[in-house]
């Protein structure tokens, strides 16, 4: 058989998921810390804007049930995650598992794949995050001029505040993982309470009369309303679960990991689920769906719904909430990229820079660096609208990559120590690949097009460096 096609041994891996002392990184992360981390890299963007897109375009009132629809999609996925985190409790995630099950030229793919989620999917928030940054300014009479707010395609020269909230996430889990995970804490104390002041307080003002019709009905275009607006709403909103999965590229630092990566990856999903159904319930509830369109203000559905409360001096905490929440999301996504890059570095498959470890802060902070320019000159210099759909074409690959690989894994390894077994396999990962594969489907041709660019790229990478330094 090719070399592409061989197999990192389940035996090294578990190896190196002991392996202590300097040069490593060190298991500090108990299952509270990987909760709040999961959560830290879901809530964002699209729960606070989505919502309502989706309510507005394509599902209305039952935006809640593309929520559900996303969600087992996700939970799918997740289970098998779940497994592989518990039984190759390293850095790499979705990248190891395939190393192990299919083989290098699989595991590369997936690796670079990765990329996406996190390297572009951190660019892509922190660009919402000068757009929300601006809000925040403006309400008290500042704002930022154009040059310093958008990168040359869109008038300006380089998008500033996006720089540095890329600059100032990188430098922080540089300094330390605890440290991170401390600061991530505190934000997603912040998020979820802003969420459930919303809901709570929203909740008495919902109007019965504008959950009905609850699924209104289809206007004779695939997708808006009807129930292929509830599922294409499902693709669209899957975005706001992205980054239960970043759990995994911590479990090297997670202590107990066959306990605890499971209860991270399962229970930041879980929480995340039903906070946004509840979210969801309350937007639609409190004015028609309808008035949530006509407008890509990303803050309009919050404040649309918040105006029909007394409470319209929450939008500013909301604004503040959200700022923060992004930055958790940047910084998990970030944390994400470099534990990936880390193993494949650690492999031989990338350079040795990705995975040089600092001596005293025990993180691999060169590679922080590396990701800190490159994430801050695309989010600085590239149009959000191009990075976005990328993310999650990205991330579906790697859902169903490593639902096969669960599928893989039992036939090739059925003996194999696994401290969490995906129930139901074949039938639960074999879900997770359809699922993911119709949310992928419905994506449009150009994001398709961008895949099979950035993979080609990966393929010359490859073959010009992986092939020739590759250690297994
Ligand atoms: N799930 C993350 C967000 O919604 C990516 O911002």
């Amino acid at each position: 058989m090719s070399v592409h096609f061989n197999r990192k041994p389940l035996g090294i891996l578990l190896d190196e998921a002991h392996a202590e002392g300097a040069g490593t990184l060190v298991r500090r992360l108990g299952a509270g810390s990987l909760v709040a981390l999961g959560i830290g890299a879901i809530i964002g963007a699209g729960l606070f804007s989505l919502t309502g897109v989706v309510a507005a375009e394509h599902a209305g009132p039952a935006v809640v049930l593309s929520f559900i629809i996303s969600a087992v999609g996700c939970a799918f996925a997740g289970l098998c995650y779940a497994e592989f985190a518990s039984m190759i409790p390293i850095a790499g995630s979705a990248y190891t598992y395939s190393y192990a099950t299919m083989g290098r030229l699989w595991a590369w793919i997936i690796g670079w794949d990765l990329v996406l989620e996190y390297a572009v999917g951190a660019a892509m928030v922190s660009i919402s995050w000068s757009q929300y940054l601006n809000k925040l300014l403006l309400m008290h009479g500042m704002h930022i001029p154009t040059a310093i707010m958008a990168g040359p395609f869109e008038g300006g020269i380089i998008n500033l505040p996006a720089v540095f909230i890329v600059a100032c996430m990188s430098l922080l889990l540089a300094r330390g993982t605890q440290e991170s995970a401390v600061v991530n804490s505190i934000i997603v104390v912040l998020k979820v309470a802003v969420v459930l002041v919303f809901i709570a307080l929203g909740w008495a003002y919902v109007d019965p009369a504008n959950l009905v019709p609850f699924i209104p009905e289809n206007t004779g275009t695939f997708g808006h309303f009807g129930w292929s607006g509830v599922l294409q709403g499902a693709g669209i909103i899957f975005f706001a679960y992205i980054g239960f999965d970043a759990v995994s590229t911590a479990a090297q630092e997670a202590r107990n990991p066959k306990r605890n990566m499971p209860i991270g990856i399962l229970g930041s999903l879980a929480i995340c689920t039903v906070l946004y159904v509840l979210f969801g319930h309350v937007m639609t509830g409190l004015a028609p769906y309808t008035e949530y369109g006509g407008t890509h203000d990303k803050l309009a559905p919050v404040a649309t719904a918040i105006a029909h409360t007394p409470y319209v001096w929450l939008q500013q905490a909301i604004i503040i909430a959200i700022l923060a929440g992004y930055s958790s999301v940047i910084l998990v996504m970030l944390l994400g990229q470099s534990r990936v890059f880390y193993s494949m570095s650690h492999d031989g498959l990338l350079p040795k820079v990705f995975s040089d470890v600092h001596p005293r802060f025990r993180t691999p902070f060169k590679s922080n660096m590396l990701f800190m320019v490159f994430v801050g000159l695309f989010a600085g210099l590239v149009p959000g609208k191009v990075v976005g759909e990328m993310t999650s074409i990205g991330t579906l690959l790697a859902f169903i990559l490593v639902s096969i690989g669960v599928i893989v894994m039992r036939r090739t390894m059925p003996d194999a120590p696994r401290a969490f077994r995906t129930p139901l396999v074949p039938l639960v990962p074999a879900l997770g690949v359809l699922v993911c594969g119709v949310m992928m489907l419905a994506l449009p041709w150009d994001t398709w097009l961008r895949l099979v660019v950035w993979l080609a790229i990966g393929m010359v990478v490859y073959f010009r460096y992986s092939v020739r330094h590759s250690k297994f």
